[in-house]
């Protein structure tokens, strides 16, 4: 697109990453192909050593995969991006790419917890150790800097507390250690938080929630700000193999053009019933960056150009009451997963953090009571009625006859 700066981040949602295409379609097609013809075996040779550009085999680039990064790395303001199987696939990538044994990890306390369970598995095994932190607490990141921490990792808003690390203070404290900054952003999207901008180095997402929004694709993407790190990474991704697809980048990049559009929407119902649940006599310990009660609300107004559309809360009677609420409802959907126009509701102690184990899972302050509700694009209306008629059913439980 010709001066991206000057477009607004709307129209880029609708135009980034369409160039011209064969036979003058729209839309790019989908190279449902593994592999392309060279002219020559000349032409063959020159590919293989970088020195004409095109496609040689869809696991190093693919034209419908390249639109879809293109199309994020514009979104985010970055240099360019990596089209991964998905947002594990994109961790992952990150990991691989830039440690090596003894090399050191700062990560959130409060990441989506196979992230967590990453590092300390697979990642330990080839001798990385990593310190969890509550990076809302920028002394806590501060003490855990060592001098061979290599990447500090933050996820912002934190899967599932909702906690907010001020990514601009983590960057200049992360680079003074000459440590590298990535950032996690797939409870923002592009739309409402820019890491790039504020100073971090490496962006990633689970394109599976708000960037595809249907709910209907597992990819992940890391977005990059130079070439010597896209090559970096994009060696490393088509060693391990963990590509995203043709097809899943159509989608995805299908889904790019209303993103604009739905986080808008997001933002919207979850402000309104993330304030109904404030209110209710049956919900406690709410966390919504939209509220003023929330603990980091000011870091997110400063970073933030929106609230998002996650809401965590307890039922007051426990995990009992929470699972007749899960079990209760009709309209919201009882599934992991989030960023899709339909409302999910789930209880990550049980299900996304189950694998991180108590400890680490009460470390990060996720109780085993919190209900994480992602609300999607329905009419607010509908899905407080939803949620009203099922704290009735745990008002049946009877579990507080005296005060209710
Ligand atoms: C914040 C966050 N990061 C990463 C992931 C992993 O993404 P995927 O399921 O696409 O591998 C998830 C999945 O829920 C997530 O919520």
């Amino acid at each position: 697109m010709s001066n991206p700066s000057k477009i607004d981040f709307q129209t880029k949602c609708v135009h980034s990453g369409i160039n011209d295409n064969e036979y003058g379609s729209v839309i790019p097609p989908i190279y449902q192909t593994s592999t392309f013809k060279f002219k020559s075996a000349e032409h063959g040779a020159a590919l293989f050593a970088g020195e004409e550009k095109g496609y040689i085999y869809s696991r190093m680039l693919n034209p419908t995969v390249e639109a879809m990064e293109n199309a994020i790395a514009e979104l985010e303001g970055g240099h360019k991006a990596l089209g991964c199987a998905s947002g594990m696939a994109a961790a992952h990538t990150i990991f691989a790419s830039l440690l090596s044994a003894g090399d050191h990890v700062v990560c959130s306390s409060a990441v989506y917890g196979p992230t967590s369970t990453l590092l300390n598995t697979v990642m330990k095994k080839f001798g990385v150790e990593t310190s969890f932190v509550d990076s809302s607490n920028l002394q806590e990141v501060e003490d855990a800097m060592k001098p061979c921490t290599k990447l500090v990792f933050i996820e912002t808003p934190g899967n599932p507390t909702l906690c907010i690390s001020d990514i601009e203070r983590i960057s200049k404290i992360a680079h003074t250690n000459k440590s590298i900054v990535a950032i996690d952003n797939t409870f923002m999207s592009p739309a409402l938080q820019n890491p790039l901008a504020l100073g971090a180095d490496i962006v990633m997402h689970s394109l599976t929630k708000f960037l595809n929004g249907h709910a209907d694709v597992v990819g992940g993407v890391v977005v990059v700000k130079d070439e010597e790190t896209y090559k970096l990474f994009r060696k490393t991704l088509n060693q391990t193999g963990g590509v995203i697809d043709p097809f899943n980048s159509f989608l995805v990049h299908r889904g790019l053009k209303t993103l604009h559009l739905r986080m808008e929407k997001h933002c919207s119902n979850a402000q309104k019933i993330a304030g109904w649940l404030e209110e209710h006599p049956f919900v406690k310990e709410l966390r919504y960056p939209g509220l003023k009660s929330h603990p980091h609300y000011e870091t997110g107004l400063k970073q933030q150009k929106g609230p998002g559309g996650l809401i965590t809360f307890e039922v007051d009677g426990g995990f009992e009451a929470g699972k007749v609420l899960m079990n209760s409802v009709k309209l919201c959907t009882l599934a992991v997963s989030l960023g899709g126009v339909e409302t999910l509701i789930q209880h990550p102690a049980s299900m996304t953090h189950f694998s991180m184990g108590q400890e680490a899972r009460k470390a990060a302050g996720i109780s085993d009571g919190l209900v994480r509700l992602s609300v999607g694009i329905e009419k607010a209306e509908d899905i407080l009625s939803d949620l009203e008629q099922a704290l009735k059913k745990v008002k049946e439980l009877n579990l507080y006859p005296a005060e209710n």
